[in-house]
């Protein structure tokens, strides 16, 4: 067995208090494993019926997952088999890569929770590593590691592929609100960031989490997960569902600002990842945002008399600076740019 060491610490692995959360964080397993889980879409299906089944699913879940999405199992693995490898580096070859700064580019962070009462930062049972990515230009590669050897060309040509899906699925989105076909893909100049995570085993998965509960800040996000191992979990209806990795699948789920420009028609879900005693998990989230410079609000051919617009119009870089006061918190930022009635 590889033995894992964090790169934030350069002790051996151990459940110290500073990673045990707050009660009202403590995920509670009862989760029936029978539950509903999120729709499965099968991508070889006709565009009318995909157009359908990815509205619903964005209503009702905000998260899906897609097979025969056209990306190589083969590859898929290889991105998985990197990551791991690259966070199962010895410390002493990973610890300069840490930053105190979420989303650094290059950069490994490790999250927190605030707790409320002490204001102590309780670490999270896993580590992200951050960059941006681009789906035709690999020049972003350069910021990635150099050990793994393979991992720059592994994930740049990962990153291509995602590129078309992702252009696909926003197509689809478009469709599924009544707007042209390439509204979504050409009325936003799109970044693009990523985060890979890695959760070692947990001796006592009941008092941690491997990533707190939040929604994500972007447009969309096309989430890769370790087959085998369930630990993602999305809330629906007030209760905590797992999301069972379904074989050669993505996880897409609806962002904060496709809630706005969707005028709260599409939700942006609350979910987070649980540990496990029994083994490490690995996920590689793709995250597509608009640039800091857009304007963002409800789409104007989605308001009218009787839906009017639920949001104020702000700049993404607006939302990004809201986000990082809430830093540790629950956090509740698109809400700050809710209209009030
Ligand atoms: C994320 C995320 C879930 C997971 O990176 O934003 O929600 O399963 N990851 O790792
Ligand atoms: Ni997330």
């Amino acid at each position: 067995m590889t033995s894992f060491q964090w790169a934030t610490d350069a002790n051996p692995l151990s459940l110290t208090p500073k990673f045990i959360v707050p009660d009202e964080n403590k995920p509670i397993f009862t989760i029936n494993p029978h539950s509903n889980s999120i729709p499965i879409i099968d991508m070889n299906e006709d565009n009318e019926a995909l157009v359908q089944r990815i509205a619903k699913a964005c209503e009702e879940f905000g998260f899906f997952q897609v097979i025969n999405h056209g990306i190589s199992m083969e590859l898929c693995n290889d991105v998985l088999d990197v990551i791991t490898n690259f966070f199962q580096l010895p410390y002493e070859e990973k610890a300069h890569l840490v930053s105190p700064n979420h989303m650094e580019d290059g950069k490994i962070f490790k999250y927190f929770i605030k707790d409320q009462e002490t204001q102590e930062k309780i670490s999270m049972w896993g580590e992200a590593f951050f960059h941006t990515w681009h789906p035709v230009h690999t020049s972003f590669t350069l910021s990635l590691p150099q050990n793994p050897p393979r991992y720059r060309e592994i994930v740049g040509t990962y990153a291509k592929q995602i590129g078309t899906l992702n252009t696909q699925i926003l197509s689809l989105i478009s469709q599924g609100l009544g707007l042209h076909k390439d509204f979504l893909h050409q009325s936003l100049n799109p970044t693009y960031t990523a985060q890979a995570n890695y959760y070692p085993p947990c001796p006592r998965p009941e008092l941690t989490l491997g990533l707190r509960d939040h929604t994500d800040f972007n447009i969309l996000t096309l989430l890769l997960q370790e087959e085998g191992v369930t630990g993602l979990q999305v809330l629906k209806d007030g209760k905590w569902i797992n999301v069972n990795p379904s074989p050669n699948s993505l996880v897409i789920n609806v962002g904060d600002q496709l809630q706005v420009l969707s005028n709260d028609r599409y939700k942006s879900v609350r979910h987070r990842a649980v540990t496990n005693v029994a083994k490490k998990r690995v996920s590689f989230a793709m995250f597509v945002g608009p640039n800091e410079h857009d304007c963002v609000s409800p789409i104007s051919e989605l308001v009218d008399e009787n839906h009017p617009p639920l949001y104020r119009s702000y700049t993404f870089g607006e939302f990004i600076q809201e986000f990082r006061k809430q830093e540790g918190k629950t956090r509740l930022v698109k809400e700050v740019f809710k209209m009030c009635d």
